[in-house]
């Protein structure tokens, strides 16, 4: 036979070996194309089309190598065949039918190698993917994201944008993240704020509406003290979410004060965004008005480095929460799903959840002891007679536990702070703190009522008190002074900063 190639890649091996390499090449070529066409890019299409298939096409020119080498060497030995084509003749019958079958398994073959690819394509883009694929790291945001009221939203319709921008950006950070989670190299836990994340306008919005927010939202919560009684306190408040369009008359709210009447822009040297010294106010006719804290009365920050506040600023965690103890407590005890008449449970839940354990199997062991060894020292009848409520509420605290605690990547509600509220964190306090200065003596306000208007609330068994127009907050543990002029986080919370 003459070819135009050597002899040497006409052996089966080598032409095995192209086979190989040629396959793996179109599905390359295939699945660029799908991308190009696709509506959202897909960051992790990457270790398919850009890994795994070439890996296959080195291997297939590989074969073709040894092929020629060993070619080579029969041929150095005088053992070298004479390389020729089958002849086929379509005349004979057997030939036919091997001809047909040839054809059928190949074209069998392209299409489910093709089907194949662009599954697997498919799956990099799947939330189970995002969220299993690098199981250790991304366990705890997974986990959250599934109990989160944004766990239909795929984690791409928030991290990822569509554009040539965004499909650089996600390949380099995707082959990043490969590297770090192969070679171990990532922080334990992923740090946070995010530095590039999707504009709001981008993500929350395609989907939230500021304009459509009306009016006020009733928020109704039930508190339980560490005493021995579990001691309820209640509390029902209208958050005054408002936000509005002025064709619609009701312009007044957190939403519209934020996000449409103003632009308000911050800045901040504190990488987690938790200090907020100075802030500036644009309204629609383009009117400034500066804030400050009293040390940074003269200072005015390069306008690179001024983040303008958008839904992020406040909801920070809209899809991966962790939870407070006592906020799951208070949960779990009112609902029924741990047991509010077992004496000090509130109490020693909140000891044990907050214990040190190195992995989540270690933690679920041992707050059963824990808590087992707590009631058959001191409640003996309790240990005797009320089994099953206490089974029940022992795996409640291990579910709390496992939701809202990740040992293995350090991940629990000391390390993520959340900035919706005030009680926990600083939230909302890193401005409306009466400590923030603007002209003529204003400052940003921390009036208990401009965000929210208690109408009930009811502490232990005294009778409820109502009021529509609004009552003044009654702190559950007798404070000597009025908790008016304290930072809540002062005494509730503990995040730390590494
Ligand atoms: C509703 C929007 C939304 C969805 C859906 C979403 N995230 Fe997030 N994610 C965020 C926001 C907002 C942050 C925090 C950003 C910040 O504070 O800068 C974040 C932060 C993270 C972080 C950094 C660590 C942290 O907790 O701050 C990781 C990792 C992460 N997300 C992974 C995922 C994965 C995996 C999925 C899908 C299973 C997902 N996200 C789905 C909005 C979302
Ligand atoms: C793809 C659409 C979509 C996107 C994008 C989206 N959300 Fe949502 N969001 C929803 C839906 C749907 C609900 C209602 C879910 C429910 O009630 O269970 C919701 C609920 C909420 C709630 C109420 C949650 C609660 O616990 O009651 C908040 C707050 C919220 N979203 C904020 C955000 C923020 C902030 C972003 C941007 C980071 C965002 N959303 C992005 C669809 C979306
Ligand atoms: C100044 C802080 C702040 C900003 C900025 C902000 N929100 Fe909110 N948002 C809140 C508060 C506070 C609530 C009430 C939370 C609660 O349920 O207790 C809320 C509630 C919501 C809800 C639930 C409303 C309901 O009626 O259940 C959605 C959805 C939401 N915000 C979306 C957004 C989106 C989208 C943006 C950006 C355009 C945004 N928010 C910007 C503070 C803010
Ligand atoms: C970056 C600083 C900053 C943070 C953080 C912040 N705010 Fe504000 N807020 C402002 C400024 C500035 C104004 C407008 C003051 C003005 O009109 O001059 C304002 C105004 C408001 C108003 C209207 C007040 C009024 O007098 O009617 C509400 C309501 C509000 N904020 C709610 C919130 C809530 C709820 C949070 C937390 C989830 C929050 N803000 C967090 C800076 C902030
Ligand atoms: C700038 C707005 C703002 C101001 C000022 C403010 N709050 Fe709040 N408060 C909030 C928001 C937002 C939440 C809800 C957080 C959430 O949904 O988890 C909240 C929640 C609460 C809660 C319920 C706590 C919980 O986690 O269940 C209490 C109690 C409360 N506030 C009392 C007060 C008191 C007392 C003051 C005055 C010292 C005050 N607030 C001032 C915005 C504000
Ligand atoms: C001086 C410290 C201190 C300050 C400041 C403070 N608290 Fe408390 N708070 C306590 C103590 C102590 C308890 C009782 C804890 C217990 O017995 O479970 C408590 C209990 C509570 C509870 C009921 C327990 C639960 O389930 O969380 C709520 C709600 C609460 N505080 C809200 C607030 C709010 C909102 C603020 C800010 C306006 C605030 N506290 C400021 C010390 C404080």
């Amino acid at each position: 036979m003459k070819g135009k190639l050597p002899q040497a890649f006409y052996s089966p091996l080598a032409l095995l070996g192209f086979a190989v390499a040629g396959i793996s090449f179109g599905l390359i070529l295939f699945l660029i194309a799908l991308e190009f066409f696709a509506h959202e890019t897909k960051p992790y299409m990457g270790i398919i089309a850009f890994i795994i298939l070439p890996a296959i096409m080195i291997c297939g020119l590989l074969l073709v190598a040894a092929a020629i080498w060993r070619e080579h060497s029969l041929m150095k030995r005088g053992l070298a065949k004479e390389r020729t084509f089958p002849v086929v003749d379509l005349n004979d019958p057997k030939h036919r039918t091997a001809v047909s079958m040839i054809t059928i398994v190949t074209v069998l073959l392209l299409v489910f190698s093709a089907f194949g690819s662009f599954k697997a394509y498919e799956y990099t883009d799947s939330d189970e993917f995002c969220g299993t694929m690098c199981h250790e790291v991304m366990h705890p945001e997974y986990t959250a994201y599934l109990n989160s009221a944004h766990s239909r939203v795929g984690c791409a319709k928030c991290h990822i944008g569509p554009g040539a921008d965004w499909f650089v950006q996600a390949k380099i950070s995707g082959a990043y993240q490969l590297y770090s989670v192969a070679f171990n190299k990532f922080s334990r836990p992923i740090e946070t704020p995010i530095k590039n994340l999707r504009p709001a306008q981008h993500t929350c919005e395609q989907c939230h509406w500021p304009a459509h927010f009306f009016s006020e939202k009733k928020v109704s919560g039930n508190y339980y003290l560490t005493d021995e009684a579990n001691t309820l306190h209640s509390l029902t408040m209208l958050m005054k979410v408002g936000g509005g369009s002025a064709a619609s008359g009701i312009t007044q709210g957190i939403h519209y004060h934020m996000n449409i009447a103003n632009d308000i822009y911050y800045y901040t040297d504190d990488e987690t965004r938790q200090t907020i010294p100075w802030v500036k106010v644009i309204d629609k006719q383009g009117k400034e008005v500066i804030y400050s804290t009293k040390d940074k009365e003269e200072f005015t920050p390069p306008s690179e480095e001024m983040r303008r506040f958008d839904c992020i600023d406040c909801h920070n965690r809209p899809a991966h929460i962790y939870n407070q103890p006592d906020k799951m407590l208070n949960r779990f005890m009112s609902s029924g799903l741990i047991d509010p008449t077992l004496p000090y449970i509130k109490s020693i839940a909140m000891d044990v959840l907050e214990k040190d354990y190195y992995t989540t199997e270690e933690a679920v062991k041992k707050i059963d002891l824990y808590i087992s060894n707590f009631y058959s020292a001191s409640y003996p009848d309790i240990m005797k007679n009320r089994q099953d409520d206490l089974k029940k509420s022992i795996q409640g605290i291990q579910e709390i536990y496992s939701k809202n605690y990740f040992p293995v990547m350090k991940v629990n509600w000391k390390k993520y702070p959340n900035n919706l509220g005030h009680m926990y964190y600083e939230g909302c306090f890193r401005c409306h703190d009466d400590k923030h200065f603007g002209p003529d003596g204003k400052k940003i306000s921390a009036d208990c009522n401009i965000c929210h208007t208690i109408i009930s609330q009811k502490a232990g068994d005294e009778t409820e008190m109502v009021s529509l127009s609004g009552l003044n907050f009654l702190h559950p543990s007798n404070l000597n002074q009025g908790v008016e002029y304290n930072q809540c986080p002062d005494c509730h919370g503990v995040y730390q900063k590494d």
